[in-house]
């Protein structure tokens, strides 16, 4: 038998990037809404299942739940793509303006599939360094777009894995002087204290990424988005698949928008929860950074940290190790989950840490 053609020589290098999935009892590794949706949203999907037309293609454009999002944000339809995760979004704008020959510029550390998604379109990844407390300053950022001229410049606010906000003086500074498009990752924006989406414009360069993974508690769903000028929108509606978006998840997305209320109530439950799981762990024997999102990054003073991670999933409990990832030597994850899971955690940890 002939021996079968590998896959492409750039890709035999890369690994994956993938959250363990184990089964335990509880689980605070991959940051999502430790709650599902409430059943009056259920239902109205359910009405809406038996008035989609399944022997038909979906809506190309997805204009109704690109509407609906825009009037959440204060923008027009024209001014949102959405797709299939917030990580389709980013992979859209990759292949629309990366590719071979351009490059992009990310501060390390930082969410790991905007350089991983970036390779996979044979798109070359520039870096530059976050400081010692992850914190990245205008000088540093507006040094490192000119050395690059990126086609994009990546930043994510609240940074994952490090929960730390983006300085505003530096996202303004990145937008001033970067040549092509400034893309904020805002997966977990609304954890946060603020945002640049208000910043968006028509001939501006900035692009903001959300989800509704997180506080609208639809990871199952797939379903990411992004604001920016209604041009780079249409360039990405040519790029990305023919019907991608089908029409369940179209309605999904439309009617999870009704309640934004008790969304809005449920955000605010988790930032009142992250402050009492990071007072928690301000009593232990861990260096924990400040979040403005809905997990937390912290690591053991004393012991190793895959260790921990180990002995906390024999306890049935699952946090991200984050312990061998660069610059992040010893350092794991927790997402803020209900207290329960939360306690769970916390005498879980105090155990091991004992
Ligand atoms: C910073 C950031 N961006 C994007 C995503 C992708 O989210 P999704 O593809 O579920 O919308 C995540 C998920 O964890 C994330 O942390």
């Amino acid at each position: 038998m002939s021996e079968r053609l590998p896959p492409r020589d750039d890709l035999a290098l890369m690994a994956g990037y993938h959250s363990p999935q184990v089964d335990v009892a509880v689980r605070l590794n991959t940051n999502e809404a430790p709650e599902p949706p409430p059943p009056a949203f259920i239902e109205a999907l359910q009405d809406e299942l038996g008035r989609v037309a399944f022997h038909r293609y979906p809506d190309r454009e997805a204009r109704e739940l690109r509407a609906a999002i825009g009037e959440l944000h204060g923008f027009r339809g024209e001014q949102v793509f959405a797709a299939n995760g917030s990580n389709e979004v980013l992979q859209t704008l990759l292949l629309t303006y990366g590719g071979p020959g351009r490059t992009v510029l990310v501060f390390e550390p930082t969410y790991a599939l905007h350089a991983h998604i970036a390779r996979i379109t044979g798109t070359p990844v520039a870096t530059a360094e976050r400081d010692e407390q992850f914190r990245l300053a205008p000088d540093t950022a507006v040094v490192a777009v000119r050395r690059v001229k990126p086609a994009i410049t990546f930043l994510c606010s609240p940074n994952n894995p490090t929960g730390l906000l983006e300085d505003a003086e530096t996202v303004a500074a990145v937008i001033a002087a970067a040549p092509g498009l400034v893309v904020v990752d805002e997966a977990y924006g609304q954890f946060a204290p603020r945002s640049s989406i208000g910043d968006v414009t028509d001939d501006g360069n900035l692009v903001v990424v959300r989800t509704f993974s997180k506080t609208w508690s639809m990871a199952a769903a797939r379903l990411g988005y992004c604001v920016a000028p209604a041009s780079v929108v249409a360039e990405l509606e040519q790029v990305v698949l023919p019907y991608h978006l089908d029409s369940v998840k179209q309605a999904a997305g439309r009617l999870a928008l009704r309640f934004e209320k008790e969304m809005d109530g449920r955000v605010a439950a988790l930032v009142e929860e992250r402050g009492r799981l990071a007072l928690a762990l301000a009593d232990l024997p861990v260096d924990v950074w400040p979040s403005g999102a809905n997990f937390i990054l912290f690591r053991p003073r004393a012991r190793d940290g895959a260790d921990v991670w180990q002995a906390l999933v024999d306890r049935s409990v699952l946090v991200r190790n984050c312990s061998a990832w660069p610059r992040l030597e010893g350092c794991l994850r927790v997402t803020v989950g209900t207290p329960e899971e939360d306690d769970a955690f916390l005498t879980a940890l105090r155990e091991v840490l004992a």
